[in-house]
């Protein structure tokens, strides 16, 4: 019999989704999830998932060149909805034949979701709550992830614990995969038997072998506990701030700073909300680019989830996948020995 019978069974239907061995997304991460660390995530049999971040369409062009010369798998690509170059984007996957795109930063509309689909490709999203989750795959949506607060990077105020309830347990005609603070196989496998269609993963991976990431950055993670993950707080209800959650240093008070100033230009009618909530974007992904690519632990930003408090080594993408099957199938071994007893 196959290694790992159960869990490769539930993740079935999923696979065959995703075109990948296992029911895992390897969650993009800006600046992180590059040719190198999304190739070996999909060679080892899960789903890597491209990061564009802020490039534009040539860029990416080149980037998932790359990718598909180290790689014949599949993986996905990341497009964050308030980038200007998102059409481009688009294109650019379309013509690079990828299959499946994944929208972040934003509810995407019909009309971009018919495109997306006129390219042959699948379209997975993110969605805070049941009536904007219904109404996209309403609109054609292929896969909603929901995604909770403890996770890394740019969150919604809501745990997966509550998005699981309010959300995911009322769909079931469409596949939800999860996001956030997950690392153990026993709680994939408790997502699988809710109902889930599979998991992503962002912050382990970030710290995984084959992550480009500087020492530094994995390093500070590795050491982190779960509450030194924090989302600094948003100054004033008239501005409204994405949550962004990362390991409290230098960079995350000079955000405060930032804030600070972008609220006066607003309030002086200096800067529109659009413009004030783009300066401070630009902000994190300049921020996140010094810790990562450059090492500065102190005052770039050390974006991560809540789950840096369980991860305590740096391990290989195999090793980590293969934990996560080995506790996920002694757990449905031990469910299913408690219920035949
Ligand atoms: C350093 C970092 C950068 C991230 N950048 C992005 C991004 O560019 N686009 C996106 O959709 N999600 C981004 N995320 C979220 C991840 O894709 C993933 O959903 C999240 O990390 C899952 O939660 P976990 O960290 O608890 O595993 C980022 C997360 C981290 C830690």
């Amino acid at each position: 019999m196959k290694k790992y019978a159960k869990i490769r069974k539930m993740m079935e239907r999923s696979c065959q989704i995703l075109g990948s061995d296992y029911a895992i997304l390897g969650g993009a991460m800006t600046w992180i999830s590059e040719s190198n660390l999304v190739s070996a995530m999909s060679n080892a049999g899960m789903f890597g998932v491209l990061a564009s971040g802020a490039m534009d369409g040539d860029l990416l062009k080149n980037e998932i060149t790359l990718t598909q010369s180290k790689t014949n798998r599949n993986f996905g690509v990341n497009l964050i909805l308030m980038n200007p170059k998102l059409q481009d984007l688009i294109d650019a996957c379309g013509e690079k034949k990828i299959t499946h795109v994944i929208l972040a930063g934003g509810i995407p509309d019909k009309e971009l979701l018919n495109k997306i689909h006129s390219y042959g490709m699948q379209a997975f999203s993110f969605a805070p709550s049941l009536s904007l989750a219904k109404r996209l795959f309403r609109h054609g949506l292929d896969a909603l992830i929901i995604e909770g607060s403890e996770a890394g990077g740019h969150v919604g105020p809501i745990s997966t614990m509550v998005l699981l309830q309010d959300i995911m347990l009322n769909i079931s005609e469409y596949p939800v995969f999860v996001a956030g603070g997950i690392l153990r196989g026993e709680l994939f496998a408790s997502m699988l038997l809710l109902g889930a269609a599979g998991c992503q993963l962002g912050t382990v991976f970030a710290c995984a072998k084959e992550s480009i990431a500087h020492e530094n950055f994995k390093k500070a993670l590795l050491r982190a506990s779960a509450k030194d993950a924090i989302t600094p707080v948003q100054l004033d209800k008239k501005f409204p701030v994405a949550p962004v959650r990362a390991i409290e240093n230098l960079g995350t008070a000079e955000f405060m700073t930032k804030q600070k100033e972008v609220l006066r230009k607003f309030e002086n009618n200096e800067v529109s909300l659009e413009e004030g909530r783009l300066s401070l974007e630009h902000f994190w992904v300049g921020a996140l680019r010094r810790a990562v690519q450059n090492g500065d632990v102190e005052r770039g930003s050390l974006m991560s989830g809540q789950i840096v408090g369980v991860l305590k080594e740096e391990k290989s993408i195999d090793d980590i996948i293969d934990t996560i099957l080995l506790e996920a199938e002694n757990f449905l071994n031990k469910i299913k020995e408690t219920i035949e007893r």
